[in-house]
């Protein structure tokens, strides 16, 4: 029989709190903020009719705002977040979160508003829970230095060029433009980026298309260049269809997230502040 042995320490690393809590992180989230919000709302009628009220008044509290309470709901929420051992950004949304629930309630926008932000969001974030890529785009000084890697792997040679993950067709349309022997195309699974980059390409006076899906769903062998923008979560996955289906010769550039664990053919720094690419050549 086998036995496994765990790393001393590997229990008692996490807090009590940790133990307690359910392990998605929005679940926390929710949990933390519930639980505050219960505290308070119990807490708070009985500290403005105690007999401490007057004192706590005369030194400037306002215990009838709800800014006053909001603020210790706020100092609540880290604290228990911090506790939790919540990443950073989680404790900062704790803070935030709260106080633009408040704010947008007192500036009382009309419903229509929140509709259509619900709208944006839904269409433009469409299936990140599926993906795991939201959605942002690249900079020019890496449109150009994909079109000088595409020069220099090719030439003046016609190119079959993807874009997966296309957004809102900015470097496909770029590459569209500079190279008009090349086929560019772009594949977005978002509905609002994709309806965007769809109305781009027939004002852009070049051959570039866009198609509404999902690239997990087509084939790459007749593709010569692969362009991904994605993110560390899927880039395993990625390289798997590229090994798979690619034919030898053929390049997959992803710009900011390699390739883990394989070796680049070459990396290319666009600018001081623009992502590197990685380059890889199917053997
Ligand atoms: C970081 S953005 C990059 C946009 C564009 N390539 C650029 O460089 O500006 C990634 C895009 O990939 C899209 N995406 C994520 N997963 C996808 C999938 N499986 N199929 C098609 N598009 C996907 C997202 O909706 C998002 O618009």
């Amino acid at each position: 029989m086998h036995s496994i042995k765990l790393p001393v320490g590997a229990l008692s690393s996490q807090s009590w709190m940790q133990r307690l809590l359910p392990k998605r992180l929005w679940c926390q989230a929710l949990l933390i903020q519930s639980v505050s919000m219960l505290l308070i709302t119990g807490l708070a009628p009985s500290v403005i009719n105690s007999v401490f009220a007057f004192e706590l008044r005369s030194l400037g509290i306002q215990l009838d705002s709800i800014w006053c309470w909001l603020l210790i709901h706020m100092c609540v929420v880290s604290g228990l977040a911090k506790l939790a051992r919540m990443p950073v950004w989680w404790r900062w949304i704790h803070v935030i979160f709260p106080l633009a629930v408040v704010f947008m309630q007192q500036v009382a926008l009309p419903a229509s508003v929140y509709f259509t932000g619900f709208i944006i969001t839904l269409t433009l974030y469409w299936s990140v829970h599926n993906t795991r890529v939201p959605f942002y785009p690249s900079f020019p000084a890496t449109w150009r230095a994909l079109q000088r890697i595409l020069e220099q792997h090719a030439g003046d040679k016609s190119l079959k060029v993807l874009d997966i993950g296309s957004g809102i067709g900015d470097i496909a349309m770029f590459l569209a433009k500079q190279r008009m022997h090349d086929q560019v195309s772009g594949i977005e699974i978002a509905p609002l980026p994709w309806v965007v980059s769809a109305v781009r390409a027939l004002f852009s006076g070049t051959s570039v298309t866009f198609t509404l899906g999902d690239y997990r769903s087509i084939n790459f062998a007749e593709l010569d260049v692969v362009f991904a923008y994605l993110s560390p979560a899927v880039m395993q996955d990625v390289w798997q269809k590229v090994q798979q289906e690619m034919r030898p010769g053929c390049l997959f550039v992803t710009s900011e997230f390699p390739v883990p664990d394989t070796v680049a053919e070459h990396i290319v720094f666009p600018s001081a502040h623009s992502p590197a690419l990685y380059v890889y050549l199917k053997q």
